[in-house]
């Protein structure tokens, strides 16, 4: 269903991998909704070639860029404007990689250069993604830039690892560069902290299923889906929530404010 809430509006979308990405769902959405808009990855996500199938659905160029790397980047936003005709309304930040994760080390004996490629790939990325988009003047006044995040920023979950601390310097740069980019351009900058997702990243944490199963009995609505993850993207892209910047938003079914719930508390029970 499209009421066309994204017409005229082009942007850059980042992190879809293959159609379990929650990036995948927000560009389909965001096409359904008119927008216009370039693909992009890291290089070697590329080779896996899924990325080619959602640039021909949604008719868009891809463009891969490290997001760690500044000249990747710079390309990226110059292209984008140059394919797209002119400057943009949004960016997502759909992004996230822990080597100490894959590894399966723990956290308290993480690899220190693992630990620092997590924080630059997860977290740093949107800095440079937002330097680069504000030293080039690359976004519209009212532009819309929302990146992903979880509520490990918040809480401590034991196997989410290194990527705790990505997650809360993610958080704590849309507040800073959120306030930079809203004084100078008027620019709004927000996080989605989005229910456990089965997709690649977020299967790659241990014990995913069973926390996925816990995570759903807890909230009231269950575990928000991907796609309804693009729903609730798509409204912080368009002009409905012009005046939202700076937030973390739980997109969580209700999980982030539940203590407790009768689910969790009969496979507690003796009787
Ligand atoms: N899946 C979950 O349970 C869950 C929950 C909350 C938040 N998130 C967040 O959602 C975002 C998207 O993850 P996903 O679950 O859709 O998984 P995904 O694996 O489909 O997406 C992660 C993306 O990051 C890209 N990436 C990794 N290193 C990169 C680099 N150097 N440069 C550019 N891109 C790079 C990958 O290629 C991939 O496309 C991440 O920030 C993730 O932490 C996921």
């Amino acid at each position: 269903m499209s009421n066309n809430l994204l017409k005229g509006k082009r942007g850059i979308i980042s992190g879809a991998l293959d159609p379990n990405s929650i990036a995948w769902k927000i560009a389909e959405k965001a096409f359904e909704q008119g927008a216009v808009f370039t693909l992009t990855n890291a290089p070697i996500a590329m080779r896996m070639g899924e990325i080619k199938k959602l640039a021909e659905k949604t008719k868009a160029e891809i463009i891969p860029a490290d997001a760690t790397n500044m000249d990747d980047l710079s390309n990226l936003f110059t292209k984008s404007q140059e394919i797209l005709g002119g400057k943009l309304d949004f960016v997502l930040h759909s992004i996230g990689m822990s080597t100490n994760i894959r590894k399966n080390i723990p956290y308290t004996e993480l690899n220190y250069d693992f630990y620092t490629k997590a924080l630059d790939v997860s977290a740093m990325s949107l800095h440079k993604m937002l330097n680069v988009a504000m030293k080039m003047d690359a976004l519209n006044e009212w532009g819309s830039v929302v990146a992903l995040s979880y509520i490990a920023a918040q809480r401590t979950y034991p196997f989410y690892n290194d990527m705790a601390e990505s997650k809360a310097m993610l958080e704590s740069i849309v507040r800073s560069f959120g306030y930079h980019y809203g004084k100078a351009k008027k620019v709004r900058v927000n996080s989605i902290s989005q229910s456990p997702t089965k997709t690649t990243a977020g299967s790659g944490i241990k014990g995913f299923d069973d926390f996925f199963n816990f995570a759903d009995s807890l909230s009231p609505l269950g575990n928000a889906s991907a796609e309804s993850c693009a729903d609730y993207c798509i409204t912080l892209f368009s002009d409905h929530t012009r005046m939202v910047t700076m937030q973390n938003l739980f997109h969580d079914g209700g999980y982030s404010t539940t203590g407790v719930s009768t689910e969790v508390m009969e496979k507690f029970s003796d009787k």
